[in-house]
């Protein structure tokens, strides 16, 4: 199962049920373009026989900019080096996606020389936090602009699809969430508005792009880290919608796939959105998959494919290691060895503020 091919609502077949998950990697330069080192890292998982090869969160527009040497999909000069990473990922094998992303609140405004906007203005207890501006109708019809140009770039570039970082506490995320949404102008309050952005987005990328472009969406079904004001209920109703709106799959941000639901602590999230969705539109969940075993348990509970995110970074080769009865590797990992691994100084350091991952 793991190793068979699937194929899309859009008509796009994934050689197997192996993605790399979205990771930021700070590879890339200062004004967006792709870095060698960001390409050298995903094409070295598109060789080692992983699926589908998503991209790290790449920013939609200047002031959604979120981390330094994130990569950008906001302007055509950043367009050489898309071609370059969707041609080596499909060189490798593997089908190519970019997560389009806006930081919102999590923008990084001295980074982007912006100040921070979201659905709502709040204040929160985290050090540093500066309340954003409250969305305007401009601020919303210039993002959904930015979001439909960015998906017309990943396909002229030569992508096979985009997912849109619907999930934890970014932009789209902020404006699905009860507490920091309130509005009261159709963009928020009740859960249709609190979707509008979200389904929009959708709806233009899909009317934008041809039908056989994949479009997905990342969703945080609970409350994790900085997803905040997420109920299982409202989300799943939201991923109902995101499929009649066009999307050919949900990516669930689950964290840890061996946890049942906060809501409902007898119910495993994947069946309760296999049972939301209709079959076409596929499901992709992530979190601690780290063996053969974790990945064939998350398909057999309704998922279509695993996402991996830090067994991928120790292991490239993962859907062929396993495929021969191999363990994948597990943390810790020396910089030494992630170095082997096509990972620069700068994504390695990044890398030990996840606890446990990297040897000190
Ligand atoms: C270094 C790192 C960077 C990440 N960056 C992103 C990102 O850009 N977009 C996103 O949706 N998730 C991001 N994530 C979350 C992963 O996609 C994944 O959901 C999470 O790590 C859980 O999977 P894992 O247990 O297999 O690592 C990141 C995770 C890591 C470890």
């Amino acid at each position: 199962m793991l190793h068979e091919s699937l194929t899309l609502r859009c008509g796009l077949v994934l050689p197997n049920r192996v993605a790399l998950a979205p990771m930021t990697n700070l590879q890339s330069h200062a004004d967006g373009t792709l870095g060698d080192d960001e390409l050298a890292f995903l094409a070295r998982r598109a060789d080692g026989g992983f699926g589908l090869i998503q991209t790290c969160a790449a920013y939609v527009g200047q002031d959604g900019k979120a981390w330094p040497g994130e990569l950008g999909i906001d302007r055509d000069e950043e367009l050489p080096g898309l071609r370059r990473l969707a041609a080596r990922i499909r060189a490798g094998g593997a089908t190519s996606m970019v997560q389009l992303f806006h930081g919102g609140v999590r923008a990084d405004a001295e980074l982007s020389g912006a100040p921070t906007w979201s659905a709502s203005t709040w204040e929160e207890p985290t050090p540093g936090f500066v309340p954003p501006r409250a969305a305007t109708e401009a601020d919303l019809q210039r993002v959904i602009a930015q979001f439909v140009a960015a998906a017309q770039r990943a396909e002229a570039a030569g992508f096979d699809g985009v997912e849109l970082h619907g999930a934890h506490g970014y932009l789209l995320s902020q404006f699905m969430s009860r507490t920091m949404n309130p509005r009261t102008d159709g963009w928020g309050g009740d859960l249709v508005g609190r979707a509008r952005l979200v389904r929009t987005v959708t709806q233009q990328i899909r009317a934008a792009c041809k039908p056989t472009f994949a479009v997905g969406v990342r969703l945080s079904l609970e409350d994790f880290g900085q997803a905040r004001g997420m109920d299982l209920d409202d989300n799943l109703q939201i991923a109902t919608w995101l499929a009649d709106d066009g999307a050919d799959f949900i990516h669930a941000s689950l964290w840890d796939v061996g946890r049942k639901t906060a809501k409902r602590p007898e119910a495993h999230a994947i069946p309760l959105l296999r049972a939301a969705l209709p079959r076409a539109v596929a499901i992709i969940a992530a979190g601690k998959i780290w063996s053969r075993a974790d990945a064939e348990g998350v398909l057999a509970l309704g998922a279509d494919l695993v996402a991996l995110g830090r067994a991928g970074i120790l292991n490239p080769d993962w859907p062929r290691q396993v495929a021969s009865g191999t363990e994948p590797m597990r943390p810790p990992i020396t910089k030494a060895q992630l170095a082997e691994r096509a990972v620069s100084p700068v994504f390695a350091d990044y890398l030990t503020k996840w606890k446990g991952l990297v040897a000190d």
